[in-house]
């Protein structure tokens, strides 16, 4: 053979395997896939975990049924741009259908099997990526009777088992948790932030906080383990997983105060427990804010706005009940004279918002994910290890009841803003506050 003969096969050789099982659409048929269930017969509890996960409700899930069929979907059919979200949503919620070419599929009340959502047999038959640096559902797989597991001891009566250190690493979870919108923004870096930061350098990996270790048998007939890892995949969605995940506590000089004073307080956030920023994600649509108010002896509230700090996007930061924003979203249902809904939904006015906004290609705030040309001018979220101070200036009323006043300062979470969760007419509890932290400061009005 000609030496450059021999190049060429031996970059085929070496590109196939990649070339052969990367992710793409109508490469394979539901067939290949064996449902969850089957496997729940022997990892009775790893399935348990999984049900209740948001792993198994990546299609059904109320929120994003809305966001592709109402939103995504309709935009994709309409704007040569974004066309590539019909089936690029479905990678990584409805893996199964993008693999099968069921695209776009049906509603979850159809049944299809894009219903099983990130399955047991997506994780499993992940073999690695074709990236660098994972992302965008850039995964290789090999739907087969051979499992990719963390384990090189493993032994199953139905199925064998291969140890892979891909499905081990972080990396894995790249594969789906960072993602790049068609105008090359990075919409999701959960990721990219986690080996930016300390953990990473640490060794601590998602795996290890978001499947924690005991203890216990993986399967029906297996070995004892020291460390079985639980399918938990505990996130924003719970809210043990949000409590207390950011440390809270607040200053002041003074013990007591007297009416026309004014006082000054410091309210400072750590981030100790998560391993990227908080929120991290679908930072889009998450908000998270810190309320701190003032109650008189008689229960009367007084919400403190923040000390500004004057930084470029710092109005961003700052709830207004004024500011509109997701003008695309009445763009894409075609409402007329649309002038966009309330952007920082019932968060009280000055309140400090720790958020990452995203800007559609016309420079608007938008939570269309795909439809986002820029999201770096500001980022005011925290990162993990972080710690941010706010400063408070309260002025206290000349008519304030004497006796004990109350400081409150509380940390809350949602998912999606309450005003875009009441526009789509999503399910309540998809936007309700969830409190991360509180905590108090009591002091005596002279
Ligand atoms: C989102 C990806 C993902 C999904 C979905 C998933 N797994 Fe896993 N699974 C993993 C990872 C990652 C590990 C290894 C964890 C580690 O390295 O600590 C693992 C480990 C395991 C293990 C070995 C546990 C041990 O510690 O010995 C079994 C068995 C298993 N998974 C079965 C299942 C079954 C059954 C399902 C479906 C009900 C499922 N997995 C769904 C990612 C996944
Ligand atoms: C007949 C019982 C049975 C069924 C059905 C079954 N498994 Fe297993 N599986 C086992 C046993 C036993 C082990 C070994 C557990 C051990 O030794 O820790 C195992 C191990 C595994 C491992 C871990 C490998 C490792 O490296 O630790 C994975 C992953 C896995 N199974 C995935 C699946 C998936 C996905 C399905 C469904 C398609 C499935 N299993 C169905 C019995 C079963
Ligand atoms: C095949 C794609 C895919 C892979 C691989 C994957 N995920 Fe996910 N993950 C998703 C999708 C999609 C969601 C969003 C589910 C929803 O809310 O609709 C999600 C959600 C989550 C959540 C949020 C749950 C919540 O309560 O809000 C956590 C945590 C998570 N994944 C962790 C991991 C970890 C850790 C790994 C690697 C071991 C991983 N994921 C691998 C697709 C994936
Ligand atoms: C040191 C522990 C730790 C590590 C490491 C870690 N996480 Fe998290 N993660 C958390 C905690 C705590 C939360 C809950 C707070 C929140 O929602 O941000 C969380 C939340 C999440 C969420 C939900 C984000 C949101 O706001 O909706 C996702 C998705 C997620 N993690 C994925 C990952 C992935 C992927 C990795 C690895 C690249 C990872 N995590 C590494 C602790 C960790
Ligand atoms: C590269 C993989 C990937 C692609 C592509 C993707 N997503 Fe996601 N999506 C995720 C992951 C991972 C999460 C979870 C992040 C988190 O918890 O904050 C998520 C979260 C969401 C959520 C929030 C769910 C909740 O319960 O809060 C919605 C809605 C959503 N995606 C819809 C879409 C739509 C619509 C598209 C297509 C325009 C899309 N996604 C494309 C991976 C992806």
């Amino acid at each position: 053979m000609k030496k450059r003969n021999v190049i060429f096969w031996a970059i085929f050789f070496v590109l196939t395997p990649f070339i052969g099982n990367c992710a793409e659409t109508g490469k394979f048929q539901y067939e290949n896939f064996k449902q969850p269930k089957k496997c729940g017969v022997c990892h009775s509890e790893i399935y348990q975990e999984w049900q209740q996960c948001l792993m198994s409700q990546s299609f059904t899930h109320e929120w994003d049924q809305v966001e592709y069929f109402k939103l995504a979907l309709p935009h994709a059919l309409k704007l040569e741009k974004v066309s590539g979200v019909k089936g690029g949503c479905i990678a990584c919620h409805g893996p199964l259908a993008f693999l099968s070419g069921d695209i776009p599929p049906k509603p979850a009340e159809a049944g299809t099997r894009a219903n099983e959502g990130v399955s047991c047999e997506i994780c499993h038959n992940i073999t690695g990526t074709t990236e660098e640096v994972p992302f965008n559902f850039s995964f290789t797989i090999e739907p087969d009777k051979v499992k990719q597991g963390p384990r090189a001891d493993a032994k199953s009566p139905s199925h064998g088992v291969k140890y892979s250190e891909f499905t081990r690493s972080p990396e894995l979870c790249a594969t789906c948790h960072d993602e790049q919108s068609p105008y090359g923004a990075w919409v999701k870096e959960t990721y990219r932030e986690w080996k930016a930061g300390p953990y990473a350098d640490k060794g601590t990996r998602c795996q290890d906080c978001h499947m924690y270790h005991s203890p216990g048998k993986a399967a029906f007939g297996g070995k004892k383990r020291a460390d079985l890892a639980h399918h938990s995949f505990h996130g924003s969605h719970f809210s043990s997983k949000l409590a207390g995940a950011v440390d809270l506590a607040l200053y002041t000089k003074k013990t007591d105060i007297s009416p026309g004073s004014t006082l000054k307080l410091r309210a400072e956030l750590f981030n100790g427990k998560v391993g990227h920023y908080i929120p991290s994600g679908s930072t889009e649509e998450r908000m998270l804010w810190l309320e701190v108010q003032a109650i008189d002896a008689t229960g009367k509230g007084y919400q403190i706005p923040v000390n500004r700090k004057g930084f470029e996007g710092e109005e961003y930061t700052i709830a207004d009940s004024g500011a509109m924003a997701y003008q695309s979203m009445g763009e894409i249902i075609e409402i007329k004279g649309f002038k966009g809904i309330k952007r920082d939904g019932n968060c009280p006015d000055g309140v400090r918002i720790f958020r990452r906004p995203f800007f559609d290609p016309k420079g608007r705030m938008t939570i269309c994910q795909w439809y986002t040309a820029a999201n770096t001018s500001v980022d005011y979220r925290i990162g993990p290890m972080e710690t941010k101070i706010e400063n408070y200036t309260w002025a206290i009323p000349e008519n304030i009841s004497p006796g004990p006043v109350t400081i409150k300062a509380s940390l809350f979470y949602s998912q999606v803003p309450s005003s875009v969760g009441e526009f789509l007419e999503l399910p309540a509890d998809e936007y309700a506050p969830i409190l991360v932290n509180t905590t108090t400061l009591t002091m005596d009005v002279k």
